[in-house]
Parts: C-alpha cells; sequence; structure tokens
C-alpha cells in the first residue's frame, strides 16, 4: 500500500460525508469535505501533489493559511476526482496523476496525467472556509460548490450583497438564509467561472424553498438552482448545471400517471385487483398500512431523486386520524418537486 494509500484508509480524520453529498450521489456528482489536514501538510504535498503543482507549493508566495487552504482544497477536489473516475469509469487514478490548475479567471481546471491520457477529465469546484474544505465533481456539467461558516452577522453584509427585493425575502426567514443567499450565489459564480466578477446584485436570488433548501438564482437571464443546507456551524451550497439542457418538472398529470402506475404495480404484489383512480384512498380502499405507505414514500423518492418531508405528512395524518387519496399524495409531491434540480433531480432533461 503505498503512503497515500495509508493516509486515505488508516486516519479516522479522512474525508467525511457532508449535507450535500447525498445530493450529489443522486446528481451523479462526488463531493467530497476535510476538516482539517490528515498529516503534516508537506508529507500531504509529497504525496498528492504531480511535479507541477509541486512547484506551484514550493514558490507559493502567499501567507500560511493561504497555502494550507490551497493544499486542502486540491486534496479534497482530487479526492472527489479519483471517486468520480472510479465510479463511473472504472478508472483508478494516484491524486498526482489528477493536476488541478486555475484558468485565467482562477477556476480551478482539471488535467489527467501524463499528457495524451485518453480519460475525458470532470469539471471540479473548490471551497475553503475555517479549516474546512470541500469539492464537487461532475462529468459534463459546471459545478460549484460553497460553504462559509455561521459566525457573521448578516448586517455585516446583507446591505451590500442584497437587493431591497432580496432583502424583502429574507426577512421572512430564519437568520442562517442570509448567509446560504450569499453562499448561492458564489456558488453560480463558480460554475459559471467568473466568479463574482459580474459584481453581487448580478446575481438575483428570485425566490427560496426553505423547506428544501433550494434557492433560486438569476444571473444574465438565466436562471440556475442551488442546493444549499446546514450542519452545526456550517451553511453549505452547489450546483450542477448542464449548458443546453433545459430541466423540465414533471406535470402534475404527468406525476398522478407515474403514481397509479406505482400502485398498481405494488397492488400486484398483494393481491389487490380493482381498479386504481385518483379519489383513491390508501388506507382504508387500498388496504395500506404503514409499512406499504413508507415502500411507496422510498419508491417516489428514489423515482424523482428528491427527499420529501413524507415523515411529517404521515404523521399529519396519524395524528388527524383520516386516510390520504391519490390526488392529495399528487398534490404533496407536486408541491415538493418545486426548485429540485441536477441531471435526475425530480426534472425531465431536453436537450
Ligand atoms: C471565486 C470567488 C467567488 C471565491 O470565493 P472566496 O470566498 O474567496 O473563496 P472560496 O473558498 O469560497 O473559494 C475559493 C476557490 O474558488 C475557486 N475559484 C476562484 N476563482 C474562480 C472562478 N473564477 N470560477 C470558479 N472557481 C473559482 C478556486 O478553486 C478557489 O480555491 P483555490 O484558489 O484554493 O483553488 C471570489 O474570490 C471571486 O468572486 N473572485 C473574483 C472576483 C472578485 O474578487 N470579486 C470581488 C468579490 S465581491
Amino acid at each position: 500500500m503505498s503512503a497515500f494509500g495509508s493516509i486515505q484508509r488508516d486516519s479516522s480524520v479522512t474525508l467525511m460525508p457532508s449535507p450535500l453529498s447525498a445530493w450529489a450521489e443522486s446528481a451523479g456528482a462526488v463531493c467530497c469535505r476535510m476538516n482539517g489536514f490528515p498529516c503534516d501538510p508537506n508529507l500531504l504535498a509529497d504525496q498528492i501533489l504531480s511535479p507541477g503543482e509541486k512547484t506551484d507549493w514550493l514558490s507559493m508566495r502567499a501567507v500560511e493559511k493561504r497555502r494550507r487552504e490551497w493544499l486542502l482544497g486540491r486534496y479534497v477536489a482530487k479526492e472527489a476526482v479519483r471517486e468520480l473516475m472510479e465510479k463511473r469509469l472504472g478508472l483508478r487514478l494516484a491524486p498526482a496523476e489528477i493536476e488541478i490548475a486555475p484558468d485565467g479567471y482562477g477556476c480551478p481546471q482539471v488535467k489527467i496525467k501524463p499528457d495524451g491520457q485518453s480519460a475525458k477529465p470532470p469539471q471540479v469546484s473548490i471551497a475553503h472556509s475555517d479549516g474546512t474544505a470541500m469539492a464537487l465533481a461532475a462529468f459534463d456539467a459546471d459545478v460549484g460548490i460553497d460553504l462559509e461558516k455561521l459566525d457573521r452577522q448578516a448586517e455585516d453584509f446583507e446591505s451590500i450583497a442584497f437587493s431591497a427585493d432580496e432583502r424583502k425575502l429574507l426577512a421572512a426567514l430564519p437568520a442562517e438564509w442570509a448567509l446560504r443567499m450569499w453562499c448561492a450565489k458564489e456558488t453560480v459564480g463558480k460554475a459559471l467561472g467568473r466568479g463574482l466578477s459580474a459584481g453581487l446584485l448580478a446575481f438575483r436570488v428570485s425566490s427560496v424553498e426553505a423547506s428544501t433548501g433550494f434557492i433560486e438564482v438569476e444571473f444574465d437571464g438565466k436562471s440556475f438552482s442551488v442546493y444549499t443546507a446546514r450542519e452545526s456551524t456550517f451553511v453549505f451550497s452547489a450546483m450542477i448545471y448542464q449548458q443546453g439542457a433545459v430541466l423540465m418538472r414533471p406535470s402534475r398529470q404527468e406525476i398522478m400517471d407515474y403514481l397509479l402506475q406505482k400502485l398498481s404495480e405494488l397492488a400486484q404484489d398483494w393481491d389487490y385487483t380493482d381498479p386504481i383512480r385518483p379519489e383513491s384512498l390508501l388506507f382504508t380502499e387500498l388496504g395500506y398500512g404503514s409499512l406499504e405507505a413508507v415502500v411507496l414514500c422510498t419508491a417516489i423518492q428514489e423515482h424523482y431523486q428528491t427527499p420529501m418531508p413524507f415523515a411529517e405528512l404521515l404523521a399529519e395524518i396519524g395524528q388527524q386520524q383520516r386516510d390520504l387519496s391519490i390526488n392529495e399524495l399528487t398534490d404533496f409531491v407536486d408541491t415538493h418537486l418545486t426548485g429540485a434540480t441536477g441531471p435526475d433531480a425530480g426534472a425531465r432533461r431536453i436537450q
């Protein structure tokens, strides 16, 4: 096993899942996070950097904090690329075979070394804050990621970062959403490759879906869905955008058609033979118990690759001691697909 391999596998402080991991996976991407260094930074640099990157690292004229965040960012980015290449192409690469260099705007570009390899590199985005680094990697898509520590007062940046309309949106939301909206703007800037150079107000938050974490950001006449989440004292944001693709949410009728078909399939498993209609009641008519309801809810979330608050819905129904019609279930799914995006997340892709 290589020295790098031993860092990877034996340390208990290696890559950690983040609130973005499941979302990234459902969209065919990989998100990696690292809180602090797994070993001495110079040792890590020896083990993961390509010769070109090593030269950059050694000649980098920056304060130590910046050198370290650069290195930790490279570490998570290479891990995200390695995992993606292995999962999607079955290709196992050493970290030093993946070179990440900024383009003229600072946007990280991946090259697979040595030059001339036929493997197509993915896109990657990097963020760091307070000793934590994160990276998101995906094929054939522009990706953006950001994280910020929740130790900033919104008043410090709200008046500069947000328009009057955006501040109105914020007024109805808990304080952390100011930072989530900030992160969402940075994420779009990174995914499009120019950062925030167009100015913060050029990125306009048009809507916020607090229950799912999605924030819609408009920039240059286009709308982008950014997924955001919070864990402890950090907020996270990320997006995956395939140029030229138009994401269309399924219509209510399409959701209904899917549910009726899925219910018919499941009914065959327990010999229910009557026709299933939009008015059919799940529990009293179709004979669902709590286990069958959970199986159905899991299938729906997997199909749309979107988490939905089914636990709350089922609890509410239990408390009110009432039944659930297929019509009502359709409305619930329809509502919670709003704002979902990503290659498969509740959206049909039209090229
Ligand atoms: C790109 C930008 C959004 C990064 O934000 P940040 O809070 O400083 O730093 P983060 O930790 O979130 O992200 C840093 C990473 O973003 C990436 N990045 C830098 N410029 C980028 C760009 N144009 N496109 C995509 N990603 C970029 C880099 O990978 C960088 O990490 P690295 O240098 O260690 O590889 C910001 O620096 C920016 O907009 N810069 C360009 C214009 C500018 O400086 N405007 C003033 C802002 S008000």
